[in-house]
């Protein structure tokens, strides 16, 4: 357990808010992951980099010796220049454009997932017209549930991504016969920010069944890829700044029974890097309501969006105050009644110009920023460069 240590003063020299991301907490969860992982054979860690694409957390990451997990030609050039090597790169989403996908066979990536019939005609097409074969996995819509927000929940089969259980084998024997591609795997995705293992228990128990019948068939994958989703504990970020890797893979390596020679795929974003960042933000005035206290801060939902839009909670603290405790409702500055980032919240005697930190916010906080209200984006700094 450590709390981690906000250089105060340095912050008091730069423009609010900002995301800080603390190296040390980062580089201890790439080591466990690196240290988890390399326990089972054959498993592979991609980082998803639509969690968080700062270019020197791609590079951090990168080194560490993770592949990168991309969805759109934008992120495979973040990637590429953060150092990820082609070869370590996967494309996922339910649109690429055609740019895209010709983008990602100039590089020369390892595999695109597929998410629909048309879309593998047009990479057959477009790898034809380079001369080239793209290796493809096919996104199987597993239609296994997963206990989270609606809003981050993709394997239903009411959701939008993949393809049906029911179309397997006819887009495999379509690939098969296709000359421009060349079939190399499945790949699965239930949601993010999951913390029960039943349900990545239950994707593992739909892939053996599909491999059963694949098997069946006289057909044979190398690679699975099972997406990412484990979750992380926002409530207690400080007693638990690193999720539980060897539960989450040890629950795949018991439950998921891979065939010889085959290699098992990740794609983590969140439980990568969403304990090492904070929004820090500036208390602009404390307001006093009717029957509540109102900290008004210079943050607000175009810095982060997921109290608004998916009712998520960062814990918040007041990182210049011992005073004593208060409860206050935290709201940013847009115009908008759904830019409020908690209700009730304790906090240690507010004042103006206090710096509050808005934690575990390192995934899907500064990239999902917006310019709504003709706001600058919040920078981002690393510890190690203040
Ligand atoms: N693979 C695929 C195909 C995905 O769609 C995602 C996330 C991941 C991997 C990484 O999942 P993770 O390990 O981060 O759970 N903006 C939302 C989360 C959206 C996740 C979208 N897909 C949030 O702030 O909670």
């Amino acid at each position: 357990m450590r709390d981690p240590i906000f250089p105060v003063e340095k912050f008091r020299t730069l423009r609010t808010p900002f995301y800080y991301y603390d190296c040390q907490t980062l580089n201890e969860t790439l080591t466990c992951i690196r240290q988890e992982a390399a326990k089972h054979a054959n498993f592979v860690v991609h980082y998803a980099v639509k969690a968080n694409a700062h270019p020197r957390i791609l590079n951090l990451i990168c080194q560490s010796g993770l592949g990168a997990d991309c969805v759109s030609g934008g992120e495979i050039r973040a990637a590429l220049q953060a150092g990820f090597p082609a070869e370590k790169i996967v494309f996922a989403g339910v649109g690429k454009a055609d740019w895209e996908i010709e983008l990602g066979l100039e590089a020369g990536i390892f595999c695109f997932n597929v998410e629909s019939v048309p879309e593998l005609e047009v990479i057959n097409q477009l790898a034809a017209d380079k001369g080239k074969v793209a290796r493809v996995a096919f996104r199987i819509n597993p239609d296994v549930g997963a206990h989270t927000h609606a809003h981050i929940t993709t394997g239903l089969a009411e959701n939008k991504f993949g393809i049906s259980m029911r179309d397997m084998d006819y887009v495999i024997d379509l690939a098969q016969g296709m000359e421009h591609v060349q079939f190399i795997g499945l790949h699965f995705h239930i949601g993010s920010q999951i913390l029960e293992m039943d349900d990545f228990i239950a994707l593992s128990n739909r892939i053996n069944e599909l491999q059963d019948k694949l098997e069946a068939r006289g057909i044979q994958i190398d690679h699975i890829n099972v997406g990412g989703g484990l979750g992380i504990d926002y409530q207690k970020p400080t007693e638990h700044p690193i999720p539980d890797f060897a539960t989450f893979f040890n629950t795949y390596a018991s439950h998921l029974q891979l065939r010889a020679g085959q290699t098992l795929h990740f794609e983590l974003g969140r439980s990568v890097v969403a304990q090492c960042g904070s929004l820090i933000a500036k208390v602009l005035y404390v307001k006093q309501g009717t029957d509540k206290q109102f900290a008004i801060l210079d943050a607000g939902m175009t810095d982060l969006i997921r109290p608004a839009l998916y009712q998520a909670y960062h814990q918040t603290d007041n990182i210049t105050s011992e005073g004593e405790v208060r409860k206050y409702d935290v709201v940013g500055p847009i115009c908008e009644s759904s830019d409020v980032f908690g209700k009730d919240i304790p906090l240690n005697e507010v004042k103006r110009g206090d710096l509050l930190a808005l934690r575990s916010a390192g995934a899907y906080g500064e990239i999902m920023a917006s310019g709504y209200n003709c706001r600058e984006l919040p920078k981002g700094y690393l510890s190690d460069e203040l």
